[in-house]
């Protein structure tokens, strides 16, 4: 079997719903039902006994290390930490908790399991940690895309977190031998996305006639992967990635945000236009055409807000070396895989009115209320 974490998050719940369908391996589930963690997620799960939910903190070390030794898994994929960049400027301190402290602490336990298990099971056992292209730091327009050893440069509490558990991770192999694999992935998008992320946001708001607050000009660049591409990346990197090695994984989708605010308003306005006849109860004042449009569009709700303090310009992503070395490559375009997602988010209206609990409205008050 193998042990998850972070496995009720947006892409670890994916990884394991996407793994119990391929695979008869059976999971131990370890998440600590942050904000971000949420059960509903794998309710498809309930009576499956392949699955194993825990809750609990990657940092407990002692709740890990009976994990393993109950389990004894053969790997282990950490998905667990803090994702969300805005959140982390407002409060950095769960970042270096769960991130830098957590990682460090899962780290020590597995290498005390890892030392304890006999030639063959240490030799394949396998610990991957799911990064992200963040720690690069920002790229300018023409620069080439990031490779492996691309020099890390976090701008963000986030990503200099994230970046702080790679080295840990990267050290746990030079220093003590533990089997570790590293990928570097860039923006996830597709179903369970918490709507504090820019493609679920705009598409919650769009359907309950809110603004659509882009930061700054709309210029800024992300590399956008289909979540389920992410997913079975790792799957290749855990069964034939080099120990030690770090793979970056993208979806060769450059794009600037305003252009995703867009797309996601085109396949609105397609799968469920906006009434012609009265406007969103929430901006009465708005026209819903816009000067490209005669008819009602959901672009009419896109408003330009201040920008994220320190806002990376661009990211992209140089996937070669995994495409070369391990054959993997995303299988949906961003054309299917935005038009599957915004499909999912209309056919799970409840998933989002469950995930929209005071804590959700407390932070979008808090996020939006001062970007005017
Ligand atoms: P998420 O915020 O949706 O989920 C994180 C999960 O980790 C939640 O279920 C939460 O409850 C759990 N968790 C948080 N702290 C924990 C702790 N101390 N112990 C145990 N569980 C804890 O995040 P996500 O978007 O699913 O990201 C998963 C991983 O992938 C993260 O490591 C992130 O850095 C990385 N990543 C994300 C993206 C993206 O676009 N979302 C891109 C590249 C890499
Ligand atoms: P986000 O989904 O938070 O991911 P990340 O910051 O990890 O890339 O944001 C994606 C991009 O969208 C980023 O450039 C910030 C921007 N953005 C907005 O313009 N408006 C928003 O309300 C949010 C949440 C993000």
């Amino acid at each position: 079997m193998i042990l998850v974490t972070g496995g009720a998050g947006f892409i670890g719940a994916n990884f394991v719903l996407d793994w119990l369908t391929q695979s008869d391996e059976a999971i131990v589930n370890l998440d600590a039902l942050t904000y971000a963690g949420n059960l509903q997620n794998l309710a498809s799960l309930t009576a499956d006994p392949r699955h194993i939910f825990v809750h609990g903190d990657i940092a407990d070390s002692t709740l890990v290390a009976g994990l393993l030794a109950q389990h004894q898994p053969r790997a282990l994929i950490n998905f667990a930490a803090e994702s969300h960049v805005d959140r982390s400027i407002h409060g950095p301190e769960d970042f270096i908790q769960t991130n830098i402290v957590g990682t460090f602490r899962l780290l020590e336990t597995v290498r005390a399991y890892w030392n304890g298990l006999n030639d063959e099971t240490k030799q394949s056992f396998r610990f991957l940690h799911v990064s992200t292209d963040e720690v690069y730091g920002s790229l300018a327009k023409d620069e080439p895309a990031f490779s492996e050893t691309r020099r890390y440069e976090p701008n963000s509490p986030y990503s200099a977190s994230k970046a702080a558990s790679d080295h840990l991770v990267r050290a746990y192999h030079h220093t003590y031998s533990l089997p570790v694999l590293t990928t570097n992935c860039s923006n996830n998008y597709g179903p369970y996305h918490f709507p504090e992320k820019l493609i679920p946001l705009m598409i919650v708001n769009a359907l309950a006639g809110k603004s659509l607050p882009v930061y700054g000009d709309g210029q800024q660049i992300r590399d956008w992967l289909y979540v389920k591409d992410h997913c079975s990346a790792i799957r290749r990197v855990l069964a034939a990635g080099r120990v030690g090695e770090v793979y970056n994984i993208g979806g060769c989708n450059e794009k600037p945000n305003i252009e995703i605010v867009h797309t996601v308003c085109a396949l609105l306005d397609e799968l469920r236009p906006l009434p012609t006849s009265h406007l969103p109860l929430t901006i009465p004042h708005l026209p819903l055409t816009t000067p490209h449009s005669p008819l009602p569009t959901y672009r009419s709700l896109i408003t330009y807000v201040t920008d994220r303090p320190g806002h990376d310009r661009r990211y992209a992503i140089d996937a070669s070396k995994i495409e070369h070395e391990l054959g993997w490559k995303p299988a949906e375009t961003f054309a299917t895989g935005i038009r599957k997602t915004v499909q999912w988010y209309l056919d799970n209206q409840s998933w989002v009115s469950n995930v929209q609990s005071g804590a959700y409205r407390t932070w979008v008050e808090k996020n939006y209320q001062e970007r005017g």
